[in-house]
């Protein structure tokens, strides 16, 4: 089992995938980004150099750094550019038989000892395992949004997962400058299972007419003392994402009332209207700024 991560491909390159190469540029790694969508790894590559750039002009780093950081960074275009990597991380599309497909064509160009991980926030490890020649090499590798500046990045063995795959997680985590946590393979794992109150109950609020979306974070952002509100932290996190989490939790728990996803993120997820990524979410955002819709 490989322990060093010399050479970690990173497979989709949106909000997720992004951040953990830069994370894992800044650990040493060579990284290599593959993404089907056409200009979607160069994209990231630029915004990966953009925020180093912005780390030289606030002279928290050197510019050598930034350049020496940038040269780790490589696009390739299939699979099997991968073949030499001792990590792939997945940070594509939520869904179990995409994941699964990914892993399928990841094991016939890898070699025996590299390690896979996807990042899923919600769908089983196990699950996504089961269709593998060799499920004892995957775990979840669950960053969270923004990958650079949140810190605690979970780790969670599935049923069959070898307990070296995790330690060497955990250690490379550590050399990301992240907090690893080892999590069981449950609905949600840890975080995306405690903080589901925190979306479903506000969603739940707002359909029963009883408070605005906006008052609702003012409250639980100025009174109660979170970072984000929970309409803030959907924005961002975009609802093209956590509405399917939403469901997948749901549905896991064997349609457990708790759980249950709100029509008002289902409508809005029809409608487009997803978050801060495509300029309209619960707010519109204006150069970046939240504006509360008219
Ligand atoms: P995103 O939509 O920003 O990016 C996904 C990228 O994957 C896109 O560029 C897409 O072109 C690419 N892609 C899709 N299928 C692919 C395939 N078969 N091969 C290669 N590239 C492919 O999504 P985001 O937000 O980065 O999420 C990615 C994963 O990370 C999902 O599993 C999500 O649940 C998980 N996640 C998301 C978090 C968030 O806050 N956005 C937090 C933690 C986990």
């Amino acid at each position: 089992m490989k322990i060093q991560f010399l050479n970690v491909g990173i497979v989709g390159s949106g909000a997720m995938g992004r951040g953990i190469a830069q994370i894992a540029a800044q650990a040493g790694s060579q990284v290599h980004l593959l993404d089907t969508q056409a200009g979607a790894a160069l994209a990231a590559r630029d915004s990966i150099h953009d925020q180093w750039q912005k780390l030289v002009g606030k002279n928290r780093i050197s510019a050598e750094q930034a350049a020496a950081w940038s040269a780790q960074l490589h696009i390739v275009d299939n699979s099997a550019g991968l073949a030499h990597c001792d990590l792939v991380v997945e940070a594509i599309v939520e869904r179990l038989d995409v994941k699964r497909g990914l892993f399928a064509d990841l094991e016939k160009v890898v070699g025996p000892d590299t390690v896979l991980a996807t990042n899923t926030s919600s769908l089983s490890v196990t699950s996504i395992a089961a269709g593998m020649q060799r499920p004892g090499r995957l775990a979840g590798f669950h960053f969270f949004n923004p990958v650079p500046l949140m810190k605690v990045v979970e780790v969670i063995a599935g049923l069959k997962t070898e307990p070296a795959v995790c330690t060497a997680l955990c250690e490379y985590a550590k050399q990301m400058g992240h907090t690893p946590v080892l999590a069981q393979d449950t609905p949600g794992f840890i975080v995306n299972h405690a903080g589901r109150g925190y979306g479903t109950e506000a969603l739940r609020i707002v359909g029963e007419g009883v408070a605005d979306f906006a008052t609702i974070d003012r409250i639980l952002r100025d009174q109660v003392g979170f970072k984000l509100g929970p309409f803030e932290l959907m924005d961002l996190t975009a609802l093209d994402v956590s509405h399917p989490v939403m469901e997948s939790i749901y549905q896991q728990y064997y349609d457990e009332p708790r759980y249950r996803p709100s029509v008002i993120t289902a409508q809005r997820l029809a409608g487009g209207v997803v978050g801060k990524k495509v300029g309209e979410g619960f707010y519109r955002y204006e150069n970046g700024a939240a504006q509360v819709p008219a």
